[in-house]
């Protein structure tokens, strides 16, 4: 996730501000760049890279002069990480500085409308639209100028702005992505997390969507989206730096699970459009998805279970023969693939060795490859033919949580457009998915409110050594990854098995009280997954069973324990399903006292083999 940091006072502004950033820094990031009005004009510098390349060209700040200045730390969405495409970006008049967090959907069509009125511009992000669109409705008065402009943007924003007419202050505007105002002695900040500034102030205000604050040496004013001014409350902040990176949350893992709402939201807004699938920027257009044969899905560890995912729905919805391959096989299988195979190559960090490996491999054979990844400029994104970003932002635990979330968003856009595209799906069944597509966000943040029953059920079963999870088709995908969770931070012996496999050999292990978690959200085999839970329940075995509200009824007689999630399409259950697992996971490693972001012999990304 990118950064904002902001300063107003007596002090020269650019150390202040490369502290701010260097806080900032865990937060991951591949550009940096400061602005600072120097008494004439507004003095921009930028480095893509490490804070050290900006720090060093800049000389430690003091060859940056002036009281006033912004700063970021960029994450890259929209354009590659480059000088040119890092924050600040500056208006062509040179007058408006724009820092940004978060994701402006509409950005190309803002674009276009003042290409057309003449203006020029020279990234390829969408935050140098704000700097624009500001510049734009400018006529003197910067504070109507930044309300006009926030009123066209659709998506989210923290901005932080800087205007060489009035350079006695600094504006702040927010609307889903964090931003606080600080206030200091003689001075005062802006930041998109308390700890870029808590070394010089724990007073802060946190800012609400649509709000708008003029930040002066002195003063800070808050206008609401009809710039009326209003009073909002100074909080002191208690908390230590280390509590402050991760948003007050015990461990990265929790508040990434956290994250999943806006993540999922994100990643699917930029490619919904007017209701309805938008893929058109990537290769699949009609044309080749009617061409292709096969689709083999390349990825390892929980990228992989994306890929299993994807299978089932591929082969339901768009009719294609689809294979999930674990990249580290793949590579070396002797596969058939040829022209007109689809290789889906699924990785987060875009750099995990063994599966660099099997896509080029599969390029080798002459597969074209599309893949689905979260750092943008990564060696996978920068070889395959065609990418499509998950927007996580950056993901530092070591378990992955909202990286995963996007991945399975990627895919039901990508099962969609080929089920469109093939001609297998109705456009009133392609209307409904987006529909409930829509209503995922809130029904994962509406999991996350019952947070404290899967606390409980952690606490009842923490102290198993062995437990299986089980689950039939799309259940099963999700089962292979509630088990990984588990194994991976908690390390409690851990295996997914389909539920139809129990019998062939599994159910040896069944002893009473071995906990089998049953994941039952796949409304056409429910049943057959009740029978399994029979079996083991038989055995003497806990169950603790996770189904659809629909279900309760049935999964309430046939288990112990149970947690429900919201009824919705059948094929995006895996989304609401991950969630209570995901929390188990983390609340069992946390009653065994584990490292939960940094699991023991793990590393966040694996760049050997
Ligand atoms: O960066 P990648 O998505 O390519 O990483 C793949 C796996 O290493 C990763 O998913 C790993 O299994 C996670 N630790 C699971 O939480």
């Amino acid at each position: 996730m990118c950064g904002i940091v902001g300063y107003i006072g007596k002090e020269e502004a650019a150390p202040i501000l490369l502290y701010g950033l260097s806080r900032l820094e865990y937060r991951g990031y591949d550009s940096a760049g400061i602005s600072v009005y120097d008494g004439g004009e507004v003095r921009t510098v930028k480095a893509a890279g490490k804070l050290e390349n900006l720090i060093r060209l800049t000389e430690e700040g003091r060859a940056v002069h002036g009281s006033v200045g912004i700063g970021h730390t960029r994450w890259a969405t929209h354009g590659e990480p480059s000088d040119v495409n890092a924050h600040p970006h500056v208006s062509a008049s040179g007058r408006i500085a724009v820092v940004h967090n978060g994701i402006i959907e509409n950005y190309l069509s803002l674009k276009q409308m003042l290409q057309a009125e003449g203006v020029v511009f020279r990234s390829e992000t969408d935050t140098e639209v704000v700097a624009q669109l500001i510049d734009f409705y400018y006529e003197g008065d910067i504070l109507r100028a930044v309300s006009r402009a926030v009123d066209k943007l659709d998506g989210s924003y923290a901005l932080g702005i800087l205007c060489s007419d009035h350079p006695d202050m600094l504006l702040a505007a927010r609307k889903e992505s964090p931003l606080i105002v600080a206030y200091g002695e003689g001075c005062n900040y802006i930041a998109s997390d308390v700890t870029a500034v808590l070394k010089y102030t724990r007073s802060v205000s946190y800012m609400e969507d649509e709000e708008i604050a003029v930040v002066r040496e002195g003063s800070i004013t808050f206008y609401n989206e009809y710039l009326q001014q209003i009073e909002k409350p100074v909080v002191h902040i208690d908390w230590d730096v280390e509590a402050a990176e991760k948003g007050g949350y015990a461990h990265f893992m929790l508040k990434e699970i956290h994250e999943q709402p806006r993540v999922v939201k994100n990643t699917l807004s930029a490619h919904i459009r007017n209701g309805r699938v938008d893929l058109s920027d990537t290769m699949l257009t009609e044309d080749y998805c009617r061409e292709i044969d096969k689709v083999q899905i390349i990825g390892c560890g929980s990228a992989y279970h994306v890929g299993v995912v994807g299978r089932y729905l591929l082969e339901k919805y768009a009719r294609i023969p689809a294979e999930a391959v674990l990249a580290s096989e793949f590579r070396y299988s002797e596969p058939i693939v040829d022209e007109k195979t689809l290789v889906i190559v699924i990785s987060q960090s875009g750099e995990t060795a063994d599966t660099i490996a099997a896509m080029r491999e599969a390029k080798r054979l002459g597969a074209k490859t599309l893949a689905i990844v979260n750092v943008v400029g990564s060696t996978i994104a920068k070889e395959a033919d065609s990418v499509i970003y998950t927007l996580a932002g950056p993901e530092i635990a070591v378990a992955t949580t909202k990286a995963y979330s996007a991945q399975l968003a990627i895919f039901y856009l990508i099962t969609v457009a080929l089920a469109e595209k093939r001609g297998k799906l109705k456009e009133a069944e392609s209307a409904a998915i987006v529909r409930a597509l829509e209503a995922l966000p809130g029904q994962i943040e509406e999991i996350l409110t019952h947070k404290e029953a899967l606390q409980q059920l952690a606490s009842k079963y923490f102290n198993n050594s062995s437990i299986f999870f089980i689950g039939r088709n799309l259940d099963y995908a999700i089962s292979l990854e509630g088990s990984l969770k588990l194994k991976e931070i908690s390390y409690i012996h851990s295996e997914a098995y389909a539920g139809g496999e129990l019998k062939h050999g599994t159910i040896s292990l069944i002893e009473p009280e071995t906990l089998v978690i049953a994941v039952a959200t796949y409304e056409q085999l429910f049943d057959k997954l009740m029978s399994n839970v029979k079996e083991v329940t038989a055995r003497k075995a806990s169950v603790f069973c996770v189904a659809q509200a629909r279900n309760a009824e049935d999964a309430g007689k046939a288990a112990a324990d149970c947690f429900f999630i919201p009824d919705t399409h059948e094929m995006l259950t895996p989304s609401l399903a991950c969630v209570p697992l995901q929390l188990f996971a983390y609340y069992v490693a946390l009653n065994r006292g584990c490292d939960i972001d940094k699991p023991r012999n793990l590393a966040k990304s694996v760049t050997v083999e």
